[in-house]
């Protein structure tokens, strides 16, 4: 059976891991996937999170399942850094949130829910997206529709065609939204955009769902969560995956959360209930290491503090990153004005580089960049800035 079996493509980020994996050139360059790099390159284990496994390890007495829905400190201390601790949805416990795999995990059960639990005709997903949005939402069998996002030319939000896109969108369509830090763009929507989205959506019934795999990547914990803020104080319903595999470093952990809000705690317990179903189908429930560490963390207020220090410093280092990246071309003769690299949030630069220029750079250069021309900033170091500039340039 299996010899008529056709080979998968490789996927679009993952599969450049494993090519650079077998790359044997030196001063070979991974802007690859979305992973933190520090000033020397490596991608360290957060200190705070360090300190938690030990005390994890000190603690723990016993390997017993966890519940479907996980580690219950984890999920109560999510509600907290998305909603904010005083916030209604939390005082009021419309909100219920099962431990996930990583963010992936958390969007794959909510795909499964809208397709199983909701009326949804659509999900309108932005051009460009993280390519495993399409994926995932296929795997359902949900239809997909795009709305306009980017503009190439102005390297900006487009945000008429994004409102000319979504004004067709239907009542119990879901709207897919990354909470800041747009996968593959950098570019997120304005505050005031925020709030004429969330105002559009609520009027037109849209079941809005976030993907929040970056919070505090672009400006600050709090700052980042004005999207989201927008919508929850706009909506009774809505869906959130969130991650912390960039802002806990805790990539192998696959620690993410999948939330839904309702607009009473008692209908939010009973769809609830379904989502339990789905999980116990899919994974039976999480595992616990990754979860209570960052339950560990975010309850005890010095390690809490601890971890912001370290977010900060990891999102200043790639903001400096962008303004070296910025200077250094134009300094090997770029004649293109790239500065509005400088103004994209998060980990990922929309580079404007075509798919031959990316193969290029691959192939005479080493240097590893997904083919939509999205550059991981955070892999960008004192040691191959230089390279990596020259490279760019003699590809333009
Ligand atoms: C990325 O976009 O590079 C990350 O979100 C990692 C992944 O799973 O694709």
């Amino acid at each position: 059976m299996f010899e008529k079996i056709q080979a998968a493509p490789a996927d679009p980020i993952l599969g450049l891991g494993e090519a650079f994996k077998a790359e044997q050139r030196e001063g070979k360059v991974n802007l690859g996937i979305g992973v933190y790099k520090d000033a020397a390159g490596q991608t360290p284990i957060v200190k705070a999170v360090k300190e938690a496994e030990k005390r994890l390890l000190d603690k723990e007495n016993t390997k017993n399942y966890l519940t479907i829905d996980g580690v219950a400190a984890f999920n109560a201390e999510t509600q907290k850094l998305l909603f904010g601790a005083e916030s209604e949805i939390v005082q009021s416990r419309r909100a219920k949130t099962a431990q996930s795999l990583g963010g992936t995990g958390a969007l794959r059960v909510a795909a499964e829910f809208i397709k199983r639990q909701t009326p949804a005709q659509n999900v309108w997903i932005s051009a460009p997206t993280w390519p495993n949005h399409n994926a995932i939402f296929n795997a359902v069998g949900i239809n997909i529709r795009d709305y306009r996002y980017y503009d190439k030319a102005s390297h900006s939000l487009d945000w008429n065609g994004m409102i000319e896109d979504l004004q067709q969108a239907q009542a119990g369509d879901v709207v897919l939204l990354h909470g800041c830090c747009h996968n593959p763009t950098g570019i997120d929507p304005t505050p005031e955009q925020w709030a004429a989205l969330a105002k559009m959506s609520a009027e037109k019934g849209w079941l809005p769902l976030f993907d929040f795999a970056y919070q505090g990547f672009a400006n600050g914990l709090e700052q980042d969560a004005a999207g989201l803020r927008a919508f929850a104080a706009n909506h009774q319903e809505m869906l959130v995956a969130s991650s912390y595999s960039k802002n806990f470093g805790l990539y192998n952990e696959r620690v993410g959360a999948f939330t839904l809000v309702a607009a009473d705690e008692e209908t939010a317990a009973r769809a609830f209930s379904q989502v339990k179903s789905i999980i116990r189908t899919l994974y039976s429930n999480p595992a616990s290491h990754g979860g209570s560490a960052v339950a560990i963390v975010l309850q005890d207020e010095a390690l809490k503090a601890q971890w912001v220090a370290e977010l900060d410093e990891m999102r200043s280092r790639i903001k400096e990153m962008r303004r070296q990246f910025v200077d250094l071309l134009k300094e090997y003769g770029a004649e293109q004005d790239f500065s509005f690299i400088i103004n994209q949030n998060g980990m990922f630069s929309f580079s404007g580089l075509t798919p031959e220029q990316v193969d290029r750079l691959k192939d005479e250069f080493a240097i590893y960049a997904v083919r939509s021309g999205r550059i991981n900033v955070a892999g960008i170091t004192a040691a191959n800035i230089r390279y990596l500039c020259e490279s760019i340039v003699k590809v333009l």
